[in-house]
């Protein structure tokens, strides 16, 4: 285990358990042969939960990558997504998307994209979270997948990172809360979300 890695939350085993299981319900909703079934990953977090995702699907799946800021310059969260990697699919109105996320968190996100893909003419959008934090949910959204509820707690691994360290973990786990108080360039809590300590 890594030594700035307190416990470990979710095993390697596990997430391939959460992963197989997840793909299979997408498999069930998406497998009829009118479907067109497009992942979206949003970068950074979600690349490897897309990547091993994609690769657990048996059916036809294609995938764009999306990168979103929700601040606002200077404030908290201002609940605007500024779209920072956009994708472009002129054939979008025949496209069922999956926005395929690691963490849903406030929400923002999630429900800002939802409604951006959808008013661009989508033919569907749907989500997948490989983890779900309700306690910090600012916005009503409930995500059509979820692998794992998890606790309030500052996840590191499988895409998630602190301070852009620890995407590589194999697991996630919980960091030490000496990592993030020590670090003299962490920046304001204000200018922070997602993990307790990034607020
Ligand atoms: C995280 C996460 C989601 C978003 C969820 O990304 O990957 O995209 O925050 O938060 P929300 O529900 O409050 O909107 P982050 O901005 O940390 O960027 P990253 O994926 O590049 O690490």
């Amino acid at each position: 285990m890594n030594p700035d890695v307190e416990s470990i939350l979710i095993s390697q085993e596990e997430l391939g358990r959460i992963i197989t299981r997840l793909a299979s319900e997408i498999e069930r909703d998406y497998s009829a042969p009118d479907k067109r079934l497009v992942l979206v990953s949003i970068l950074k977090g979600s690349v490897i939960f897309a990547g091993a995702l994609m690769t657990a699907l048996k059916i036809p799946a294609e995938i764009e990558f999306m990168r979103v800021s929700s601040y606002g310059a200077g404030t908290v969260s201002s609940g605007n997504t500024k779209i920072l990697l956009d994708f472009h699919r002129p054939d979008l109105p025949l496209l069922d998307l999956l926005i395929v996320e690691n963490i849903i968190d406030s929400g923002r996100t999630l429900s800002n994209l939802t409604r951006l893909l959808l008013g661009r003419g989508a033919r569907s959008v749907k989500s997948c979270t490989l983890l779900d934090k309700p306690a910090r949910r600012e916005v009503p959204f409930e995500p059509d997948y979820i692998g794992a509820v998890i606790p309030d707690r500052f996840v590191v691994g499988f895409g998630l990172d602190y301070d852009e360290k620890y995407r590589n973990l194999p697991y996630v786990g919980v960091l030490k809360p000496e990592i993030y108080n020590s670090n003299p360039k962490r920046p304001p809590m204000s200018f922070m979300k997602g993990n307790p300590a990034k607020r």
